[in-house]
C-alpha cells in the first residue's frame, strides 16, 4: 500500500466505517512472551533511522508526529516506551495476540515491511522525548485517593513496573509513568477482566481483587508520577523537527 492510500484508509477507520468485530475471535491463548517469532528477530537487527522516520509518518496519523498520543486515551503515548516493549507489542498486534482492530491494517508487513521495519520504527520512536503534559487522573495529592493509590502501587506493582513506573525493558515490562490516565485505565481493566490476550498472567493474578475504585486510584497515582525531566520535551508546544 502506498502512503496516500494508507492515510485514506486511516480516515475511513477512524470514522468507524470498517467493522471491528471481525477481529474479535482471532488468535487464541498463547504462552506469554514466548521466544521466537518477529520479536526475537527484530531485536537482533541493526536499525535504519531514515527508514524509521519514513515508516513512523504512517503511525503519526494516530500517535501524532511527537509520539504523544492523545490525552483522552484513544491513542497511547509511544514516546518514552522502551524498544523491547514497542517491538513486543507490535509483534503481538501483528500476530493477533493483542486485539487492535483500529491499528492492525497499518501495522502489517504489507503496509510497513517485515522485521526490519519493526526494528527501524521502534528505534526511531525510542528517541522521541515524552509529553510533559500527559492526561492525569482526577485526584491531586490533596485527596486521600492519591495516597491510597500510591499504597496500592507500592504493594502490587513495583516488582514489575519499578519504583515509579519506569518499567523493566529486559523483561518486556512496560514503562507506565507519563502515560495517559484514560489509556492506562482501559488497559488495566482489560487485563483484569481477561480482554487483553497478551497480558502477563502474573499481573492478572496480582490485580484480580481490584475494585473499579482501586483501579482508578492506582492508575491516578501512576499518571501523576513526576517523570525525570531529561526524558521530557522542553514544553508541551514542542514539535518534532524530523517532519519539518
Ligand atoms: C489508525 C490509528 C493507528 C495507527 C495508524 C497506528 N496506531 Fe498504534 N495504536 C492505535 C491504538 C488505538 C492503540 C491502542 C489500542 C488499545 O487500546 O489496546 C495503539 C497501540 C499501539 C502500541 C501499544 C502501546 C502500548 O503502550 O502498549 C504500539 C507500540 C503502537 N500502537 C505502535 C504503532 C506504530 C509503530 C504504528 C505505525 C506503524 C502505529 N502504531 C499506527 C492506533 C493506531
Ligand atoms: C508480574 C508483573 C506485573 C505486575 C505485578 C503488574 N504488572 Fe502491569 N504489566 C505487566 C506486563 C508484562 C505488561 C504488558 C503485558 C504485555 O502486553 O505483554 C503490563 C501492562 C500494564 C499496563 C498497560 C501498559 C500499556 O502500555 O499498555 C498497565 C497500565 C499496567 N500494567 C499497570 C499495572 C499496575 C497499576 C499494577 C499494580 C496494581 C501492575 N500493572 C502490576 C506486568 C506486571
Amino acid at each position: 500500500m502506498n502512503k496516500l492510500k494508507l492515510l485514506a484508509s486511516i480516515s475511513l477507520l477512524t470514522l468507524g466505517l470498517i467493522s471491528q468485530s471481525s477481529f474479535a475471535s482471532a488468535g487464541g491463548s498463547v504462552q506469554w512472551n514466548a521466544e521466537g517469532g518477529e520479536k526475537s528477530v527484530a531485536m537482533t537487527l541493526a536499525p535504519d533511522r531514515a527508514n524509521g522516520i519514513e515508516i513512523y509518518e504512517v503511525c503519526s496519523a494516530c500517535h501524532l508526529l511527537e509520539g504523544w498520543g492523545r490525552k483522552d486515551g484513544t491513542f497511547p503515548q509511544l514516546a518514552g516506551q522502551s524498544r523491547e516493549v514497542l517491538i513486543k507489542q507490535l509483534a503481538d498486534i501483528r500476530a493477533l495476540n493483542r486485539d487492535n482492530p483500529t491499528m492492525y491494517p497499518f501495522a502489517l508487513p504489507e503496509s510497513i515491511g517485515d522485521e526490519q521495519a519493526l526494528a527501524d520504527v521502534t528505534a526511531y520512536i525510542a528517541t522521541l522525548p515524552m509529553n510533559p503534559d500527559n492526561g492525569k487522573g482526577p485526584w491531586n495529592s490533596l485527596f486521600p485517593e492519591f495516597a491510597q493509590g500510591e499504597k496500592l502501587y507500592k504493594d502490587n506493582c513495583t516488582q514489575c513496573h519499578g519504583e515509579h513506573g519506569e518499567g523493566m525493558p529486559e523483561k518486556f515490562y512496560p514503562r507506565i509513568e507519563g502515560q495517559h490516565y484514560a489509556y492506562m485505565l482501559r488497559q488495566f481493566e482489560w487485563i483484569r477482566d481477561g480482554k487483553r490476550r497478551n497480558a502477563n498472567p502474573d499481573m492478572v493474578k496480582q490485580i484480580k481483587g481490584f475494585s473499579n475504585k482501586d483501579m482508578q486510584m492506582v492508575i491516578n497515582w501512576v499518571s501523576r508520577v513526576k517523570v525525570d525531566p531529561k526524558d521530557l520535551a522542553p514544553s508541551a508546544d514542542w514539535q518534532n523537527p524530523d517532519y519539518e
